[in-house]
């Protein structure tokens, strides 16, 4: 177990992230809504800086009660992370690819003690 200093409880505002290392190991750490997230900053994909792009509400299709389709709209509940070189989104809770949710992102246990918060990189 290595514990690496993210940042004091209180410090990071929902939305906001820091990115840590350890060792080559990069994570993004994310707090959202008073909880923590951190997960392997190495995306999918092709290696991109998956943890460093938007944060951005899911996109859900809202449908008339014929099941046709009528408008899309933000959701007030999901949100994702994007990576930023190509635009693969993930779920800032589990870290699962949007588009293929058994795929997922490697994650990190957090760590609050002592008025600090911490990643465990294991
Ligand atoms: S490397 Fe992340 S979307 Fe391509």
């Amino acid at each position: 177990m290595t514990e690496v200093f993210v940042a004091k409880t209180g410090e990071m505002a929902s939305g906001d992230r820091r990115i840590v290392s350890h060792e080559g190991v990069e994570v993004g750490v994310f707090c959202w809504e008073d909880n923590y997230y951190a997960y392997s900053n190495i995306c999918l994909h092709q290696g991109g800086p998956a943890c460093e792009g938007l944060l951005m509400h899911q996109v859900e299709d809202v449908l008339r009660p014929d099941r046709s389709f009528k408008q899309q709209k933000f959701s007030e509940t999901e949100i994702n992370f994007v990576c930023p070189w190509h635009g693969y989104e993930y779920d800032l809770k589990t870290g699962r690819v949007v588009a293929d949710p058994a795929r997922r992102l490697k994650s990190f246990p957090i760590i609050i003690r002592e008025g600090n918060v911490h990643v465990d990189i294991n």
